[in-house]
């Protein structure tokens, strides 16, 4: 067993309900029903064993955690907790009054996501007509109530040729941070693969963007650059290592590393309606299974980069090789590297098929 540091962030999935239907979602493609979401007063206790715990974030995710009506009061607790509170929203449902009631209760952040930087695109990928206008509406409250904004933007084949436009209104919305994110292909990503995946030529573009836009917006706005797997050499360290630095609360109260990692079969996942947060953390044997460095095969056991990027995901190499202990394919010293390769230049050369959106009961 490898000895758990302290988690430094716990992402609160507040409910899978949402108005959006983005093809990309995290949340799991088996979604049947929204579940039976745990009680106000179960989060506030999950937020209480997270602060004892050492978290010092809690980033409020879902789903759409605004159709939550006790949001509000969570926030609240969690500051008087000590946690930095962080909404992760796609804000189509926020007005005036709720972000004042947000800001009351000591939100400091406040991250919306913007599917393409024109009303047509945008409202065709999120699956949600009228979406997108009312998202800029809510940028600017967020703005004019104090809050800190970022601007969430995930990349694919029908919108990084809008880049430049995207991040110029991510500016002028007021973000203090961007955050440019290739789509992760799990769970929902996963099952529109075909119709999302960016050519090479896209995502060398990309590249050379941000790499201008962040010279030229030095101390207006900081981007972050989540590049694209499938064209990489070496993979990132997904969650920063498995059960290293984060927790996620699913809706219904499972504990997990990660969004994804019930898509591994085999790997039983515990509640907070059954033990405390700190026991699954510290004990689970599905937190321990790919804790370190001790689970890894070759090549990933004697290479020099196994405590930078821990093998890459653990959900990737479960979902394209059936084996969740092998090198993330992502790593050019996978033997699996040039059929993932393959796979993205095929799919990208050929003409996009219609999405899959995300809703529930459409496994
Ligand atoms: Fe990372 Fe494993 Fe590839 Fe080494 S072999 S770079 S540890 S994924
Ligand atoms: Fe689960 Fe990467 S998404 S480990």
């Amino acid at each position: 067993m490898t000895a758990p540091g302290l988690p430094y962030a716990l992402l609160a999935e507040l409910t899978y309900r949402c108005p959006l239907g983005c093809p990309y979602c995290s949340n799991p493609v088996e979604l049947t029903r929204a579940g039976d979401e745990l009680a106000t007063d179960e989060w506030r206790r999950v937020i209480d064993e997270a602060a004892a715990l050492g978290v010092l974030q809690i980033l409020f995710s879902g789903g759409e955690p605004t159709a939550r009506r006790d949001l509000a009061a969570l926030i609240g607790h969690a500051t008087a907790a000590g946690l930095y509170g962080n909404l992760i929203t796609s804000a189509v449902l926020l007005d005036a009054a709720r972000i004042a009631a947000f800001a009351a209760a000591g939100l400091r952040h406040v991250q919306i996501s913007f599917q393409d930087s024109a009303a047509d695109g945008a409202d065709r990928i999120g699956g949600f007509a009228g979406g997108h206008v009312k998202k800029l509406a809510a940028a600017r409250l967020v703005r004019d109530a104090g809050l800190e904004l970022t601007v969430n933007l995930v990349v694919h084949r029908h919108n990084l040729d809008h880049l430049e436009a995207l991040l110029a209104m991510a500016v002028e919305l007021g973000a203090g941070r961007i955050e440019v994110a290739h789509v992760q292909y799990h769970g929902w990503a996963l099952a529109n693969r075909a119709a999302l995946m960016p050519t090479r030529t896209q995502v060398e573009q990309a590249g050379a963007t941000v790499a201008a836009a962040r010279e030229r917006l030095k101390g207006v706005a900081t981007i972050d650059y989540v590049a694209p797997d499938y064209y990489a050499r070496r993979p990132k360290a997904c969650m920063g290592g498995w059960a290293r630095q984060f927790l996620t609360v699913t809706p219904d109260g499972r504990v997990l590393p990660c969004q994804a990692a019930q898509s591994i079969a085999g790997l039983a996942f515990e509640s907070v309606r059954d033990r405390s947060l700190a026991d699954i953390w510290e004990r689970s044997p599905a937190f321990d299974r790919f804790r370190g460095t001790g689970w890894m095969k070759e090549p990933c056991r004697s290479c020099d980069r196994r405590e930078i990027d821990w093998g890459g995901c653990r959900c990737q190499a479960f979902a394209l090789l059936g084996d969740a202990a092998a090198t993330d394919p992502a790593c050019a010293l996978s033997a699996d590297h040039a059929a993932m390769l393959t796979a993205a230049e095929t799919e990208s050369a050929a003409a996009a098929p219609d999405f899959r959106y995300r809703r529930i009961g459409a496994a």
